[in-house]
């Protein structure tokens, strides 16, 4: 299996394929890779002639040194595990030179208004941070595809904006969310939990999932209310934010309509651990 540390290195071999006109496949990812990132890899190989599996622990979106400091680092693991799926993957694991070239600084992005809600709210510059290195990445491996998981679904809205507003030249292809037999969604985070958290942490779905019953029945703010007094009651997860919003514009919804599609959107601390998940209500 090829792993490229350089964007010259790997560019000078797809210079060979880009010309023959072969599709070629971006999945970025931050390592510490888990069958989440193997279904993305998966559906690349199933749609593309070429798949680079991009893996950087991108600085610029971290608003805490701590996080960026603990964010697991597992470049050999990650490389086996790609090799169990194929050994025609191609790695691009740069470095932070390779990919800032000395200015380690996030653009300053306007995604009408996605990047201000959620996750925006918790994690100042954080959209800033994945808009420049997605395009960055981009730019590097010129990819006709690239794939992102609805994990982190605001993201990937964020990214479909980027595009359009760049005209960037890829179409975005979005990703279910792969979960544990518990139902707890796969994350690289996850490896950092404790096992007592771990035990508890798929309470984060249910109620996502009893939230979704509700929902066909109560208001946004009934709903909301509910998840709150559960985790209110929980005595180790705490609850950051759950917010219902509108599926597209990802403003949280104060009255439902019949012809708007809804999710939930919820971030829980587990000991120093943070977690994020969604579902589809309607
Ligand atoms: O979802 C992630 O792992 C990261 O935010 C991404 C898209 C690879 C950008 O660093």
């Amino acid at each position: 299996m090829k792993v490229f540390s350089e964007k010259e290195a790997l560019n000078k071999h797809f210079s060979v394929y880009k010309n023959k006109g072969l599709k070629l496949g971006l999945v970025p990812t931050m390592g510490a890779l888990h069958k989440g990132h193997l279904s993305l890899a998966k559906l690349a190989l199933k749609d593309n002639d070429l798949v680079v599996v991009s893996i950087f622990v991108n600085p610029t979106q971290f608003d805490n040194k701590e996080d960026l400091k603990k964010y697991p680092r597992t470049l050999d693991a990650d490389v086996k595990f790609l090799q169990s799926l194929s050994n025609e993957i191609v790695v691009y694991a740069p470095s932070v030179e390779d990919v800032y070239e000395g200015k380690t600084k996030a653009e300053s992005f306007d995604f009408d208004g996605l990047e201000n809600e959620m996750e925006g709210r918790f994690r100042h510059g954080h959209f800033d941070g994945v808009g420049t290195v997605v395009k960055r990445l981009f730019e590097i491996v010129e990819p006709q595809n690239a794939y992102f998981g609805e994990k982190d679904f605001q993201q990937l809205a964020i990214i479909r904006k980027l595009v359009s507003k760049y005209r960037l030249p890829v179409n975005i292809i979005g990703c279910p969310i792969l979960r544990e037999q518990d139902g707890l969604a796969m994350s690289s985070r996850n490896t950092r939990l404790k096992p007592t958290y771990r035990k508890e942490s798929p309470f984060i779905y249910k109620t996502l999932q009893r939230a979704k019953e509700k929902f066909g029945t109560k208001s946004a703010n009934q709903v909301t209310q509910w998840v709150k007094d559960q985790f209110a009651k929980h005595p180790l997860l705490k609850l950051e934010y759950f917010t219902v919003a509108n599926s597209e514009t990802l403003k949280p919804v104060v009255r439902k309509t019949k012809n708007n599609k809804y999710r939930a959107f919820i971030a829980v601390y587990a000991d120093d651990v943070r977690l994020i998940d969604n579902i589809a209500l309607n």
